[in-house]
């Protein structure tokens, strides 16, 4: 199948002023984008996703790029990269990473994004910043309530909405200065007005599934809400969303922090690499809000909206709210002296090495 760009806006054969606004993206050359990452050299991957590999690049104007180049051997990929092509296009905000260009040559699809300098989250918080601390308390409540606001436009304001489906740390860019930008729009599905849900194949990284998406395939805003929930806990404490218990058991993030966070003990959730440096007010809603979000029923979670007026404290009346939630009431949390793990036990994100095989493979819920 050949592939057949949505958009004809970007096209980068009429840039040459003739007194129209430039697009804000365009369409690369493969020589252009093969001389900017030095052939694609091993030494300029940035790592490897689902979808294909991420170089490094410097263009001919000394501007640094990331090219994800995708891997192209069946027409699924095809209709994937169109669908990135197009939503992303449409997409603009100050916490989003929005599409810089494209490519499609012969084989090869590639999309342009600008360089993060400061990587991803993931990479500050397990990866090979990790050592250097560079995420202090300020950075960490911005970088939550930035992403929170770039999801917020993908739920509110693009059009048509957009479920963004893989929100993870490794999705959570930084800039410069340190601000969050959302990336990776693969995923994401555009809802047709008036629809409640898209029922789809489950995608997204296993620990940030909200459990209905993993075992249904439904998916709404609110199964971002629960993996941005996850990311909250994250952020805040600086564990992985699952931790290997034994050979076969894995405990989520989630399970861990609830019972803390009833029996009020924050600082035991607040990352060590932060030592104890914190605003206490704050790492607590943090904490509630993440764990709000992150509950297994979904009707119970809040939207982005007030997941944003949480985070920011806004409203005292909201937060006290919040304090008072049943879950953090929950006999089952707090009646768990045994670091969340028998709690555990009976939830659905508890994932034995069995199921989570299962959801490695891709479910496939369409008839
Ligand atoms: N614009 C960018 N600037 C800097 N680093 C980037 C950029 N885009 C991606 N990366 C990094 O490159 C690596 C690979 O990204 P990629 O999106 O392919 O995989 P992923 O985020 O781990 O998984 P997924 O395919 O589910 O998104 C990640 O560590 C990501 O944070
Ligand atoms: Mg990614």
């Amino acid at each position: 199948m050949a592939f057949c760009p949505i958009f004809c806006c970007g096209n980068g054969s009429d840039r040459k002023g003739r007194g129209k606004k430039q697009p804000p993206w365009r369409v690369f050359s493969l020589k252009e984008l093969h001389s900017a990452t030095n052939n694609f050299n091993y030494d300029n991957k940035l790592g490897e996703g689902g979808f294909g590999s991420v170089y490094w690049g410097q263009l001919w104007d000394g501007s640094q790029i990331a090219v994800k180049r995708l891997k192209v051997w069946s027409n699924k990929a095809d209709m994937e990269f169109a669908v990135e092509v197009e939503i992303l296009a449409r997409v603009r905000h100050k916490n989003l990473l929005s599409l810089r260009g494209y490519c499609a040559e012969g084989q090869e699809r590639l999309i342009v994004y600008d360089y993060m300098p400061n990587l991803s989250l993931l990479s500050h918080l397990h990866g090979q910043h990790s050592a250097e601390s560079l995420l202090d308390w300020n950075r960490r409540i911005n970088i939550a309530i930035g992403s929170a606001e770039g999801i917020v436009y993908l739920h509110n304001q693009a059009t048509p909405h957009i479920i963004h489906r893989d929100v993870k740390a490794s999705n959570v860019l930084l800039d410069s200065e340190f601000q969050a930008r959302v990336a990776d729009f693969g995923f994401a599905k555009l809802i047709p007005d008036g629809a409640t849900h898209v029922t789809t194949r489950v995608k997204g990284t296993l620990g940030y599934l909200a459990p209905e998406y993993a075992m249904l395939g439904k998916a709404n805003e609110s199964c971002d809400v629960y993996s941005f929930g996850i990311l909250l806990l994250e952020l805040a404490s600086g564990k992985k969303p699952l931790e290997k218990l034994s050979s076969s058991v894995k405990r989520s993030i989630n399970d861990w922090a609830l019972p803390l966070a009833c029996e009020q003990k924050f600082s035991e959730i607040a990352d060590p690499r932060l030592n104890g440096d914190y605003v206490e007010e704050e790492l607590k809603r943090v904490v509630l809000v993440a764990l709000i979000c992150a509950q297994s029923q979904p009707e119970k979670r809040p939207n982005m909206v007030e997941v944003v007026e949480l985070l920011k404290g806004e409203s005292k009346d909201k937060v006290s709210q919040l304090e008072n939630n049943e879950l953090f009431k929950s006999p089952l949390a707090v009646g768990n002296k045994n670091d969340g793990i028998s709690a555990a036990e009976g939830s659905s994100d508890f994932i034995s090495e069995e199921k989570e095989s299962k959801h490695e493979t891709e479910e496939n819920t369409e008839p």
